[in-house]
């Protein structure tokens, strides 16, 4: 008891003094570090999303981890990930975060937990789940009471289950971050962080280490540090990392140096170039952090994958891709690359590397073409796709308005007058979120795209169905746009005249899949064959047999989308993420062998959105052995002046991230 009122600093003190073998982990601000049961200690940790990663290879990844020197690994809770419609809880399959610090504990990695509520993370609406949208006027991350409330009660479910797996509770779970990167958000809601502040401690108790995460600059600790967590900073290789330490001190004038997120690449857009940083970067500026004996995080040590539709944006809107590769020291597919061993040699300077042998990068099988036909368009299985049937409103409705939260909607009007010539479909305030596939009775028409393309003509008889199909490509998860409506979220108009009279099907593609699609008998009509044009979104299955006679299949693999344009595929029911070969830079999508099996065929199904090679190419996509995801390639270097972009999850100072071209 005595001990209990101890609980400070000295309470560790105490325990050494008095030779009891526990536990302790903390915060020594006399000798600038940490402290683990009573030693200075000094992490050099790793990122590791666990909703990136097939539950299947966590073990793989996290021993990759170990054998590279690693003390710890850190990891975001995505809240949306977890709690999929309000009050509904999901820690089940690749869903399972105590399995996942479970296995970190038996590998002997300890565990910077980044508990949220909000993530960033490159990750839909920065991990904040999209129903907290039913109240339009949510003010997200402040004092807002029904967003509190959420939180409160979102907390009260994960971090009791957390608590188990502290430190000094025998699990793995040093650290946990309250919000992330608060300081780059406008809010700037002190009120805030100390409720936050008061339900972590009341959850998780007094002993352990809360602290923060933000842009090494004063601008940023500002709004983002709080007295009672501890600030820490994040930056990339190439700068100054004196600089930086300095504008951690300036909130933290004592206790460890700590870079919560070092780097190793970069993040990709659609249509933009994949980002690559030079090994001998990041290994200078690493060591130049571990010589000073600061505290580490390489932000991805292994990226994974945005399955599904997991993908967050950023603005102006521009949607990432479902690779998540990073161009980090493991790749998407937990390969070990040149970048690992870069890596590791830089650490092995500082810790102890493990014995034994690392892992090997699995092996990859190129299964072929695969032969896919057509099973009908998305309006010829609306009945499957929409049970329910539509909403009716005079005026369009959103996502969340009809409660659904990913994916595809359907919004249905009937043309008011004749277009016998090409007539203005418009959306005058860009409220197309994100992407609609127009047609009119089944003739399809062309696409709106937020920001890039708010008009189209169409043509067409008074009376004909204007079916506009409407793809949610990721909310924004970064900055103050992160509340991200989507659907029609403002009116269209066929010349001048607002459109009216809507029936808005609300899609369960997700679930027709696994029950309905597969052997669809409908009697798909033939499009046209021009190659140019737009066709009416359907989709197309196949079967993928895993080939007899060949040890340790299956395998994984990559499929490649040869002649397709922009769409969505599943592989036996499970979501592979969206594919885009049209834009780039990413052709391939990574296919873990976990979802296949090989004593019955593999069903495929494929949405097609734009246009498909089928009636005048080969109806073939194509599992390949290695992965395209670079037809364009940015290279990033250390060499200030030439920024080009900065993004999530920081704002960093230009002179700290510094993008250019190279000359190749
Ligand atoms: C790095 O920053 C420190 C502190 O601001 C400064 O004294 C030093 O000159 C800088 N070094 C370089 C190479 O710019
Ligand atoms: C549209 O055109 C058809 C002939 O093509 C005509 O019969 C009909 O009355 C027109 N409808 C309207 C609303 O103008
Ligand atoms: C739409 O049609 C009008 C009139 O035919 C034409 O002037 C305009 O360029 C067309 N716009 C687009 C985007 O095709
Ligand atoms: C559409 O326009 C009507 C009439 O101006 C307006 O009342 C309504 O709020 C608008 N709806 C949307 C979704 O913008
Ligand atoms: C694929 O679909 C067929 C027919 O519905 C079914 O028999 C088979 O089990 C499915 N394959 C897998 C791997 O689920």
């Amino acid at each position: 008891f005595c001990l209990f009122l101890l609980c400070t600093l000295s309470f560790i003190c105490t325990l050494v003094l008095l030779n009891i073998p526990q536990r302790t982990f903390g915060i020594d601000y006399d000798r600038n570090c940490f402290v683990k049961d009573g030693h200075p200690f000094r992490y050099i940790s790793g990122s590791i999303h666990y909703s990136r990663v097939p539950r299947y290879y966590w073990k793989d990844r996290l021993l990759k981890m170990k054998m590279a020197g690693l003390d710890a690994i850190q990891t975001y809770v995505p809240w949306n990930y977890h709690e999929p419609q309000m009050g509904v809880y999901d820690f089940s399959g690749d869903r399972d975060l105590e399995y996942f610090l479970q296995l970190a504990n038996e590998i002997g990695l300890l565990v910077i937990l980044r508990a949220g509520p909000y993530i960033c993370a490159e990750w839909d609406m920065g991990g904040l789940p999209a129903w907290l949208l039913e109240k339009e006027s949510i003010v997200l991350r402040s004092s807002d009471s029904d967003y509190l409330a959420a939180v409160e009660k979102w907390m009260g479910v994960l971090l009791p289950k957390m608590k188990h797996h502290l430190y000094q509770n025998g699990g793995p779970i040093i650290m946990v971050q309250v919000e992330n990167e608060y300081g780059s958000y406008f809010a700037c809601d002190y009120d805030y962080l100390r409720s936050l502040l008061k339900i972590f401690r009341q959850h998780l108790g007094d002993e352990v280490v809360l602290f923060t995460t933000d842009g090494a600059s004063q601008f940023h600790l500002k709004c983002g540090a709080l007295q009672g967590l501890y600030a820490t900073v994040d930056f990339a290789p190439g700068g100054n990392v004196t600089a930086a330490f300095l504008a951690q001190r300036s909130s933290e004038p004592t206790g460890p140096l700590v870079n919560s997120e070092f780097y190793t690449g970069w993040l990709d857009h659609w249509g933009h170039r994949h980002v690559v940083v030079p090994s001998q970067t990041i290994a200078k500026t690493l060591n130049e952090i571990l010589e000073r004996g600061a505290n580490v995080n390489l932000y991805m040590f292994i990226g994974g994958t945005n399955f599904g539709y997991w993908n967050g944006a950023n603005m102006p809107y521009m949607s990432q891709p479902t690779s998540y590769d990073y161009d980090a020291p493991l790749s998407e597919a937990g390969d070990l690359t040149e970048k690992y061993f870069a890596l590791r040699e830089v650490i092995g300077m500082y810790n102890k590397l493990p014995e034994g042998l690392i892992p090997p990068t699995t092996s990859k099988f190129a299964y072929g073409r695969v032969r896919l036909q057509k099973v009908g368009t998305v309006v010829e299985v609306l009945d499957r796709l929409s049970p329910s049937g539509p909403v009716k409103s005079t005026y369009p409705l959103t996502f969340v308005q009809v409660k659904q939260y990913f994916g595809f909607v359907l919004y249905r009007t009937k043309l008011p007058k004749n277009c016998t010539e090409p007539t203005q479909l418009s959306s005058p305030l860009n409220g197309v979120h994100d992407r609609a596939y127009v047609s009119v009775d089944g003739v399809q028409q062309g696409v709106l795209e937020r920001g890039k393309s708010l008009m189209i003509n169409i043509t067409g008889n008074a009376g004909a169905n204007l079916d506009i199909l409407v793809e949610n490509m990721g909310r924004v998860n970064f900055g103050r746009y992160n509340n991200d409506f989507k659907g029609l979220v403002s009116n269209l108009t066929l010349d001048q005249d607002i459109l009216v009279d809507w029936e808005i099907y609300p899609l369960n593609i997700d679930g027709a899949v696994n029950h309905f699609i597969h052997g669809y008998p409908g009697h798909p009509k033939r499009s046209g064959g021009n190659p140019q044009s737009y066709e009416a979104p359907a989709f197309y299955t196949g079967t993928l047999s895993i080939p007899g006679g060949i040890p340790d299949l299956p395998q994984d693999t990559y499929v490649k989308f040869p002649d397709w344009t922009k769409g969505q595929i599943w592989i036996n029911g499970f979501n592979l993420g969206r594919y885009w070969p049209a834009r780039g830079p990413q052709l391939t999508l990574f296919v873990p062998s976990n979802i296949l099996v090989s004593s019955v065929p593999n069903n495929i199904t494929v949405l097609e959105l734009e246009h498909s090679p089928c009636s005048t190419l080969l109806c073939e996509i194509e599992f390949v052995d290695e992965p395209i995801i670079n037809v364009f390639t940015l290279f990033c270097f250390s060499k200030p002046k030439q920024v080009v972009f900065l993004f999530c999850c920081l704002q960093p100072p230009p002179q700290i991230v510094a993008l250019h071209l190279a000359e190749i």
